[in-house]
Parts: C-alpha cells; structure tokens; sequence
C-alpha cells in the first residue's frame, strides 16, 4: 500500500505533537537548574559581569556527570566542599564527552562544578556555587557559556569559554552534517512514532 502524502504529512505532525508532550514533563521539571542559572547571571549582574549563555553540549555533559555522580553520597568532603584538586575523576570521561558530541581538545578550558545538596533546596544550591571557592570561576570573564545537569542530590554546573579549547563545539569540524544527522535521527524517531500510532 503507498501512503498518500499529506497522510505521511498527517502522521509526521501528530507524532511530533506525542513527542512535544513526552517531553514536556522532562523540561519542566527542570526548575532546579533554571532556579540556578538564573540565580548564576544574577550574580554574575551583580558584579557588572555578563551573562553566561546556555551551551547545549555543556548542559549534556552536566546531565552525564551528574549522572555518575548520584551514585555517590553527599558529605562535607564531596560537591562544593570538594578540596580542589581531589575531585573525584570518572575512568569513563572520555565516553561521556564523546556520548555529547565533544573531546578534549574543545572541552579543556571548561569548568566542571559538582555540588550535592540534599533535596536540591535552591537557596542552598546557589550558595553552594555563589558562596563557595566556585564563585571565583563564577566571576571569571573568561567564561562566556553555561551547562546544568542534576540528578538526585547532585547539580553539575560545566562553564565553557570562547577560546578554541573551551567552546564545547561539537568535535565534527562538518557542523552542516551534524544537523541532518540529527535531523535524520529526529525524523526516524517521528516515523517510528507514527509507525507505532498506525498500529
Ligand atoms: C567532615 O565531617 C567529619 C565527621 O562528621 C569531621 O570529622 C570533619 O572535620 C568534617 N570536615 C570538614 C572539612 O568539615
Ligand atoms: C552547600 O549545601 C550544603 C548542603 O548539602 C549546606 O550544608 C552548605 O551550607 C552549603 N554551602 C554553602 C557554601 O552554602
Ligand atoms: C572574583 O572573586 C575574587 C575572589 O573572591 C575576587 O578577588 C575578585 O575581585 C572577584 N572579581 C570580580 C570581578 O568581582
């Protein structure tokens, strides 16, 4: 049987719309980390500094981090009372970078800031990064960028810069085929979606 076009059509919009309202639910759940974004360029204002604009790959390593992360237990040691230089490493940081389309290279000049806070009270989670040694990272004009990710009692702040090595570019020098990759893959979701509507 050949579908018709505008039925494709037809589909392609009604799984988009079963996909805005699946993912709706994760996005406004989010309020923790806007709750401390917003609360970061407050500061930030407050100190005649600019904004740090949202970076899509930085925010998806924050969710990863956050994500190795939950697994351990908030002490006074751990998060933003983490002694510099002992924070913890994860073996499979490479993964993660790859996993959000980043290396490296472009991901060395960053900033990777993880507080646990139980509950993720938001009055505490800002001061835990406003009012901790991370607020000197905070007031740093060479950071232009921001990702945040939280998991359970973790919230991972990553900052990102404007130099070659602190962009969180995608590695792909190709961004043209980054997009219809991702385009490609969003489109096969739409139709398997539909796919499954159909049955
Ligand atoms: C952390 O807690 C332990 C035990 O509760 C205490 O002995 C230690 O002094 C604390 N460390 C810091 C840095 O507050
Ligand atoms: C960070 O959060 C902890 C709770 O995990 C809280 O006890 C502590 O006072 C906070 N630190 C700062 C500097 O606000
Ligand atoms: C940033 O914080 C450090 C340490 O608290 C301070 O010495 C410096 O003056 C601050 N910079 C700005 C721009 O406020």
């Amino acid at each position: 049987m050949v579908l018709p076009k505008f039925s494709l059509c037809f589909w392609l919009l009604l799984s988009s719309l079963v996909i805005l309202l699946i993912n709706c639910p994760v996005k406004c759940d989010d309020d923790e980390e806007d709750n401390l974004y917003q609360g970061i360029n407050k500061y930030r204002a407050s100190l005649n500094l600019k904004a740090l604009t949202r970076n899509d790959n930085a925010n998806c390593l924050a969710e990863k981090l956050a994500n190795q992360f939950k697994k351990q237990p908030c002490t006074n040691t751990t998060g933003a009372n983490t002694v510099p230089g002992t924070e913890p490493q994860f073996s499979n940081y490479p993964d993660l970078l790859s996993k959000c389309d980043l290396a490296i290279s472009n991901t060395r000049d960053g900033n990777v800031m993880p507080a646990c806070v139980p509950g993720l009270v938001p009055s505490l989670v800002l001061a835990n990064f406003t009012k901790s040694l991370y607020s000197d990272s905070l007031n740093d004009t060479k950071y232009t960028g921001i990702g945040i990710g939280s998991e359970d009692n973790w919230i991972v702040v990553v900052l990102t810069t404007n130099t070659p090595s602190g962009t969180f570019a995608p590695y792909s020098s190709n961004g043209v085929n980054l997009i219809s990759k991702s385009g490609l893959i969003y489109c096969s979701v739409l139709f398997l979606v539909g796919y499954i509507l159909l049955l």
